[in-house]
């Protein structure tokens, strides 16, 4: 299987309409931002149609004001059969300054698909880097740290059921 690019990162000006009512950037835009750079970036490496399994971990660092220059950057952090964890960081800028702060940080994880919307297999990402190998094991530590925590919500789930 051959393997696609790793990173993406979108690049896009904060328009008025993304604002909410205390004139910052809606935390609702910016987690769309995050699935579309998710998908683009899961989509690249993989060759697949992918969906959204699971996205965690956000942190609002700072806001995002009207007029800012948006950076969304995804890369691959971890491959499981048919799921990749994709790192997302969102910067923003002045454009008339052109510093970069980071407003908001998560994990998302993609699961590529076939027609029928079953999991398909993906191309394996290796780290190489030493940077690389540690933000793998930590991707899998958090992965074990999750399945705790999705015994705890199953009593919450079930009380929709
Ligand atoms: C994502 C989905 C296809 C997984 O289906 P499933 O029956 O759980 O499939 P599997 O058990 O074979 O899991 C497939 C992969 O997803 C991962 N996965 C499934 N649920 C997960 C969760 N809650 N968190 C993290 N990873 C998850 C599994 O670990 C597995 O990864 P691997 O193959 O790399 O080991 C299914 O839950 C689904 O369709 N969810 C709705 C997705 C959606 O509507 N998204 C929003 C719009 S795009």
């Amino acid at each position: 299987m051959s393997q696609g690019k790793r990173e993406i990162t979108l690049r896009f000006l904060a328009e008025p309409g993304d604002v909410n009512f205390g004139g910052k950037v809606h935390g609702g835009a910016v987690m769309k931002w995050i699935d579309l750079a998710a998908y683009a970036c899961s989509a690249a490496w993989s060759g697949k149609y992918c969906i959204t399994a699971y996205a965690g971990g956000i942190r609002f660092v700072q806001p995002i004001h009207v007029g800012n220059l948006v950076e969304v950057s995804a890369k691959v952090i971890y491959t499981g059969n048919t799921s990749m964890h994709i790192a997302i960081d969102v910067q923003a800028s002045d454009p008339k300054v052109m510093k970069n702060r980071l407003t908001t940080h998560c994990i998302v994880i993609m699961v590529a698909v076939d027609e029928e919307g079953k999991p398909t297999s993906i191309p394996k990402w290796v780290p190489q880097s030493e940077e690389d190998k540690k933000l793998e094991a930590s991707a899998i530590r958090l992965m074990n740290m999750r399945k705790e925590i999705g015994e705890e919500m199953e009593a919450h789930v079930k009380h929709f059921k």
